[in-house]
């Protein structure tokens, strides 16, 4: 990772909150040579953030982000990606392998992994292919992967079809202690489709992708995971009956996961409508992401499972495209949200809209997908004596969405003009600075630089902010 060096902090007067421990309190947290230790033991030269009014947390935990390097360079790379993460709040993100050419073997995985030493900001754990050329056929080398680090296997944007396929994955993932991660929807029948098969698709004449192609592919997914006794991860979940169906299989003791976007918890069909100047509606590109954003029940019932755990973490699906990839017609346009710039703050808006407590969103952004990685160490704790791995939010500070402000190179997002509160302030990895606002330095840090803060990035201007 290419983080400065370690930082010496002093965060005064915090929100701590600490969702493995329970701990939510106001306090200080200091940080020494980028190791959270003792009050009593204040390093000599070191910033102060006055930090009345901020949460201090673990880190983010993102299970599903595209990076897409190699291949598609100009929608992101490793270095924009992972610092629109860390400016997002994240410290830990895994990339989907639908990259060009795929993640599908061990020499691409250390390829790519040479790639992440030098240009990423925070941790990145890449998931395989589960086919090669994530053609759904082949079954990749998945003990070979798995002896390469990877976090789990994934198709993600394709369906795996071939329930004999889908068995043998699940087995073998099994057999190295990894999930598999399906992005579940019956690929024929979203074939075609633009957003959600409903009155808005009727309404615009466009193409549906009904629920049920969600549905069918869980209950498969979930009767594999019964079969094999493997570990099936649903990605961006988005009905309720498929939550209904999953929070049942969990009751019966078969292991399987979920996960859902701030998109899915937040907007709806009815936010993929636009208006022209003579009130004529269309659909909005920036909207179309696959699956597609639901009705307002399904989107409710996805809030209510991240409420009470079977949905067990949110997870971004941050999938950048270039400008031209979201243009043209509906049909032409290119799936996907980037979400890192504005994770935060929609998640934030869906639990004001649904009564969701900042804590369990907090564990939803960490515990929770550290536990689906079962890689317990990685779930980050605001232990004295562990390297301070810890985002600062504002929870409360308005501002309103503006694309030409992103760290990440997509400016791909339906939120563009919304306003949403909640920022990140100052993002720390392995105790070094991997996002700092040019916001905090300006208002609230005092006593020193904040030292290891290279390069800062003024993602959030005062113009762009109204404090309330
Ligand atoms: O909307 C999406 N975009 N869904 C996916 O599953 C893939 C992703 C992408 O890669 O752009």
């Amino acid at each position: 990772m290419k983080n400065g060096p370690t930082v010496n902090v002093v965060l005064h007067d915090a929100r701590v909150i600490d969702p493995l421990s329970g701990e939510d309190g106001v306090g200080d947290v200091v940080v020494r040579d980028g190791i959270i230790t003792h009050t009593a033991e204040l390093p000599e030269h070191c910033a102060h953030i006055d930090c009345r009014g901020l949460v201090v947390s673990p880190t983010f935990i993102d299970l599903h982000c595209h990076l897409r390097e190699p291949g598609f360079e100009y929608k992101e790379t490793v270095a924009t990606g992972t610092a629109a993460a860390a400016a997002g709040g994240f410290g830990v993100v895994c990339c989907m392998p639908n990259t060009r050419p795929p993640l599908d073997t061990a020499a691409r995985i250390m390829s790519f992994a040479r790639i992440l030493e030098t240009d990423a900001r925070v941790k990145v754990l890449p998931i395989a292919a589960v086919t090669l050329g994530q053609r759904g056929q082949a079954l990749v080398d998945v003990r070979g992967l798995a002896a390469c680090g990877v976090a789990g296997f994934s198709d993600d944007g394709e369906y795996i079809a071939d329930n004999v396929v889908m068995r043998d994955v699940l087995s073998q993932a099994a057999g190295v202690g990894l999930p598999v991660i399906d992005h579940a929807q019956d690929g024929r029948l979203v074939a075609g489709g633009v957003l959600h098969e409903g009155t808005i698709a009727k309404r615009l004449k466009l193409r549906g992708i009904p629920g049920e192609a969600e549905e069918l592919a869980v209950a498969r997914d979930i009767a594999l995971a019964r079969l094999t006794g493997g570990h099936v991860h649903i990605a961006h979940i988005t009905t309720a009956r498929a939550v209904q169906m999953v929070r049942q299989a969990r009751d019966e003791g078969v292991w399987v996961t979920a996960e859902a976007t701030p998109h899915h918890m937040l907007l709806t069909d009815e936010d993929a409508i636009m208006f022209n100047a003579a009130g004529t509606p269309h659909f909005n590109n920036q909207a179309k992401v696959n699956p597609p954003l639901r009705g307002s029940e399904d989107a409710a019932a996805v809030v209510r499972g991240i409420k009470d755990g079977v949905i067990d973490a949110i997870a971004t699906d941050h999938a950048p495209h270039s400008v031209d990839d979201k243009s043209g017609t509906p049909g032409e346009a290119a799936f996907g949200i980037s979400v890192f710039d504005t994770a935060l703050g929609a998640v934030l808006a869906a639990a004001d809209m649904h009564g969701l407590s900042l804590s369990r969103v907090l564990r939803s952004l960490s515990v929770g997908p550290a536990e689906v990685l079962k890689q317990g160490l990685l779930c980050p704790r605001l232990s004295q004596g562990k390297p301070a791995n810890l985002v600062l939010f504002d929870p409360e500070t308005l501002w309103t969405v503006d694309t030409s402000r992103f760290v990440s190179r997509g400016r791909n997002t339906p939120l563009e003009g919304r306003t949403l509160r909640g920022r990140v302030l100052l993002t720390m990895v392995d105790g070094r600075s991997a996002y700092v606002s040019g916001l905090l330095c300006r208002e609230r840090v005092y006593g020193g630089m904040l030292s290891g803060s290279e390069p800062e990035i003024d993602h959030a201007s005062a113009d762009n902010t109204n404090a309330t």
